[in-house]
């Protein structure tokens, strides 16, 4: 029924300053006695930040195994070589040393351990549910995918990125230094916001019951990521305003922003999940990609929506119609996007797809999401198609 929710958020979340350096007491608290510190390419070696979360298992006399090399849009094939290296040392924890792609590789490892007499890309294939997994923890080097609180986890192999949602890959714990995130380039720190942004506005959009409080608390974070960003943009040492936008990172993706809602709409993820996989583009890029076309597109089937958006959120002035006053929003949202260096159509993402392609993209969308997504305007296989192409340049 709308209006009903249930809301699961178990991870313990430690934050401020320097608490990767407690990785060891963690793993330790909650159960881990042989461990896979799991993380990307290059960034957290650079930045010492391996050695010092090493440091700290060692201090707790944890025993502990490495594997690197996981990269965005995280890959099938690294998850295999995780699960060979656990099982052949005996690992019962996992340490996601990362962003989202290390955490959701961490997550399917996870998956793999605990259910070893099946192939874990079933689970992404939607083939079987997900019965068990073994425990993760996080040390939080990118605030933007959520994955650090959240129930999912997206692997990309062959030509596919795919998703699974279960309560029981959520972290025991994430530890979130915003410190660690000073490190990033630029356009990764917009990406984040973006994709932040993203993960309450899908929750956002939708037709059918909401809760004041719960529209209260996503408007509320919304403006807090635009100020921010706006903030980092110009200033990227500024600790308050990373802390402000990691914490909003968690918070918008593992349910709160979504109580009392119906499900949400999820369709741009969708949408970007398919140019993931055939372009391997960043992932908060290819959502503000696609924002302005889907927007455009569903807006009168939820206009009530778009208007509370474009007023509350974006502050704009109302204009003599509803209609306007939401196309305002858009456009202001837009312009947003724009200011802190993220794309706003195909063009701008450095993507131009043939005629084909754009059939290609709705065909697979459509599949994975069963035929139809959407709550703000349910989406078929040919209104992905036109949004693909509204959203060329
Ligand atoms: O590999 P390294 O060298 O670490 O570089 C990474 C990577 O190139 C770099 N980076 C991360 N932390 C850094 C840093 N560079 C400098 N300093 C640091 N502190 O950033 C690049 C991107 O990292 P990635 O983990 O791919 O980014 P993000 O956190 O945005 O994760 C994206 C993935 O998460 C999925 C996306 O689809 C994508 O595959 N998502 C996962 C979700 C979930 N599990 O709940 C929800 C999201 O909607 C999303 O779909
Ligand atoms: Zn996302």
């Amino acid at each position: 029924m709308n209006g009903d929710f249930t809301l699961f958020t178990p991870t313990k979340v430690v934050f401020g300053h320097d608490v990767e350096t407690r990785a060891g007491e963690f793993v330790k608290a909650f159960g881990g006695t042989k461990v896979l510190i799991h993380y990307g390419g290059q960034s957290a070696v650079r930045s010492g930040l391996l050695a010092r979360v090493e440091d700290s298992l060692k201090k707790e006399n944890i025993p502990y195994v490495t594997l690197g090399g996981v990269v965005p849009n995280p890959r099938l094939e690294k998850v295999y070589e995780g699960v060979a290296l656990c099982k052949a040392n005996g690992v019962d924890f996992l340490l996601a040393v990362g962003g989202g792609s290390v955490i959701d590789s961490a997550k399917a490892i996870a998956y793999a351990l605990a259910e070893p007499e099946h192939d874990v890309k079933e689970l992404y294939e939607h083939t079987r549910a997900p019965k068990a997994c073994y425990p993760l923890g996080v040390v939080l080097t990118l605030s933007a995918s959520g994955s650090e609180m959240s129930d999912s986890s997206v692997i990309s192999y062959e030509d596919k990125k795919r998703g699974v949602n279960s309560d029981l890959c959520r972290p025991k714990f994430a530890l979130m230094d915003p410190a660690l995130t000073k490190t990033l380039p630029a356009y990764q720190t917009a990406a984040g916001c973006a994709d932040i942004m993203m993960h309450t506005m899908e929750r956002y959009f939708v037709n059918g019951n909401r809760m004041e409080l719960t529209d209260a608390i996503a408007e509320g974070l919304l403006k807090t990521v635009m100020h921010n960003a706006l903030v980092l943009r110009d200033d990227p040492e500024n600790y308050a305003a990373r802390a402000e936008i990691m914490w909003a990172g968690s918070l918008s993706h593992n349910g709160l922003t979504g109580c009392g809602n119906d499900a949400g709409d999820w369709a741009c993820h969708r949408l970007e999940h398919e140019l993931g996989a055939l372009y391997d583009v960043t992932h908060g890029a290819g959502l503000t990609a696609v924002w302005p076309a889907w927007a455009r597109y569903v807006m009168k089937n939820c206009l009530h929506r778009f208007v509370r958006f474009a007023v509350n959120v974006m502050g704009v002035a109302p204009g003599a119609t509803d209609e306007e006053t939401a196309e305002k929003g858009i456009d202001a949202l837009t312009a947003f996007f724009r200011s802190i260096g993220m794309p706003t159509n195909l063009k701008e993402l450095g993507v131009s797809p043939t005629e084909d392609d754009f059939k290609l993209l709705a065909k697979n969308c459509a599949i994975a999401v069963g035929g139809k997504i959407g709550s703000a305007m349910p989406l078929y296989e040919k209104d992905m198609e036109a949004i693909y192409r509204a959203a060329k340049e």
